[in-house]
């Protein structure tokens, strides 16, 4: 164990059990980074309410029955009842160097490894790609790298609005047009465009509005030749999602596609269990379930509709069927939801009606990752200047084109240079949607996202490829620096001292569904490295061979733990910038 916030936490707990009983061996003791020592533990302060002692001296018999090992030296109770800790610079030493030695750089394994189901993207088919999507795609395929790397068994569950009312017309669209001249647009990435004719027309025809109705029954009732209509049409705009999900380098493939019709089969008996068992009931002609504890403005109890009047079933339908079918079938243990936060109250009260049922039980984790609005500059939803929905193609190319700006006058070939620019580009659109709570709405800044300096994509990338510079220049293979470690400086103890915490980062950040967390951590981790390299010479000719070993060992473990954070992200790498 390398990483002194575990380190501590057992040794704290094993205090608590030799001053106050086996029973308090499981609390937690609230391990945290101190501003006055490296850590502090401030369990006593809980404890001592529990036990009606004043913390003070509750923290004093903690740390009398402390025992510090090599790990720290005296520790000392301070302010209402904490407990500060400061490690000893030998063992923060060690600890690097094992680290270092650990492929994964000290970062844990879930016990036992859950199912998780990440529920992610989700765009619609009858649409544009938008920008809505691309936090819900970036943030979703971030969480499942991190509990992937935890060692849990991840279903990626891509939500595709693939069924519904819309396809009547969308498919009368196609035919109008030709099937070639269709597709060929749709996978161009023109959805939005198609879809806007569609309605037009819609609205316009009587003779195409009756086609269309027409058109839905047909489909509903799955006759062959509408089906094959309706897969030509999603094959086509499948294949425009994923070369959008290529671009930004997402895990996402068609083997995760669980759009809304692979729940058709089920909505019947999803809705006859719920009538059954009594959790839904008939209210105007409509099939509802009333989860307690919700109203609408009038105080009314608010329905959660499962079958319409006339017999149709809707959103709310299929996430019933989806959660039945997670929980029951993929034996899920937890449920991420990636979705806008505009759909909380959908989410709660699905989450309520499923509980209602039995669905969903105290031993699974349903959870709706809610994903803030992307807005414009003006401080309003996202739009083109002529007010349209931005096409996620154009606005990705555009990251591009400027990052290949920003880096022209470095003298690359244009083959190199195209590849450094696709990673900076991309890496700073996906890391500036990251960096920030995953609730909270932010504007799209692209000369914010691409600077080279402050928490960013390019910066993060940028302190890789410095460090990568470093091991070129010195001939050294990053995989050969193997240390020993040793702490002469301020700067080397601070950087180690940040490198030995990532592994708490990652669990915290899987706990809470919190790529952002990582975000931060790097960030730091990056800054600790800067005053590291402006302090602490590796490479000049009066350094003596053990110190330049230590440092080339520190310099390997920062670049380990910074690849594998942005890693974790999904923002690319460049070997050079
Ligand atoms: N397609 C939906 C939308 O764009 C998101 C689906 C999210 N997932 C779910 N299980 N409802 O709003």
């Amino acid at each position: 164990m390398t990483d002194p916030q575990l380190v501590l936490a057992e040794r704290v707990q094993q205090a608590l059990a030799a001053a106050f009983g086996p029973e308090h061996a499981g609390a937690d003791p609230l391990i945290r980074p101190s501003q006055f020592a490296d850590y502090q533990a401030n369990v006593a302060l809980s404890l001592g309410k529990r036990l009606r002692r004043p913390p003070r001296e509750v923290a004093q018999a903690i740390a009398d029955a402390l025992d510090p090992g090599d790990v720290f030296g005296a520790v000392e109770v301070s302010g209402p009842g904490f407990l500060n800790i400061t490690l000893n610079d030998e063992w923060i030493a060690a600890a690097a160097g094992a680290a270092l030695a650990d492929p994964r750089s000290g970062v844990g394994l879930a016990t036992p490894p859950q199912t998780v189901i990440v529920d992610y993207s989700a765009p619609n088919a009858a649409k544009e790609m938008h920008v809505g999507h691309l936090r819900t795609t970036i943030v979703g395929d971030s969480l499942v790298r991190l509990m992937e790397h935890l060692g849990n068994r991840v279903v990626r569950q891509n939500h595709l609005g693939d069924w519904g009312t819309p396809f009547g017309m969308l498919i009368e669209h196609l035919l109008d047009i030709g099937e070639a001249r269709a597709l060929a647009r749709l996978e161009a990435g023109e959805g939005s465009e198609y879809y806007q004719e569609a309605r037009a027309k819609f609205d316009a025809d009587p003779a195409f509005k009756e086609r269309s109705r027409r058109r839905v029954a047909t489909l509903q009732s799955e006759e062959p030749e509408t089906i094959r209509l309706w897969r030509l049409f999603m094959d086509a705009t499948i294949r425009y999602f994923n070369r959008v999900y290529s671009t930004l380098g997402v895990t996402l493939t068609d083997s995760d596609i669980a759009g809304e019709s692979m729940y058709n089969p089920m909505l019947a008996e999803t809705c006859a269990d719920l009538e059954s068992s009594g959790v839904a009931v008939l209210s105007e002609g409509a099939l509802c379930v009333f989860p307690p504890g919700f109203t609408g403005s009038d105080d009314r109890p608010l329905p959660l509709i499962i079958r319409k009047s006339d017999g149709g079933y809707g959103y709310a339908t299929t996430d019933m069927a989806a959660i039945r079918y997670r929980v029951r079938d993929v034996k899920a243990d937890r449920i991420l939801y990636v979705v806008g936060a505009d759909q909380s109250l959908h989410f709660q009260m699905i989450f309520a009606a499923a509980r209602q049922a039995g669905w969903l039980t105290d031993e699974v984790s349903a959870e709706h990752i809610q994903i803030g609005m992307m807005l414009g500059s003006d401080g309003r939803r996202f739009r083109t200047r002529s007010g349209e929905a931005v096409k996620l193609t154009d606005l990705l190319d555009e990251a591009v084109e400027r990052a290949s700006a920003a880096i022209a006058e470095r003298g690359y070939d244009e083959a190199t240079r195209a590849e450094i620019a696709h990673s900076v580009g991309i890496g700073a659109v996906k890391y500036a949607d990251l960096s920030v709570g995953h609730d909270s709405e932010y504007v799209f800044d692209f000369d914010r996202m691409l600077s080279f300096t402050g928490n960013t994509g390019p910066y993060m990338q940028y302190a890789t490829a410095r460090i990568r510079s470093i091991f070129r220049k010195g001939g050294i293979d990053p995989a050969e620096a193997t240390g020993p470690i040793r702490l002469d400086e301020a700067a080397e103890r601070e950087l180690a001292l940040k490198l030995l915490s990532f592994g708490t980062v990652v669990e915290h950040a899987a706990a809470g569904a919190e790529p952002h967390r990582v975000c931060a951590y790097l960030f730091e981790t990056a800054s600790a490295f800067t005053t590291f390299y402006e302090k602490c010479p590796v490479l000049r000719a009066d350094v003596d061979a053990g110190t330049r070993a230590s440092r080339l060992a520190l310099c390997a473990l920062t670049l380990r733990v910074l690849q594998t954070g942005l890693h974790l992200l999904g923002v690319p790498v460049p070997d050079r910038m």
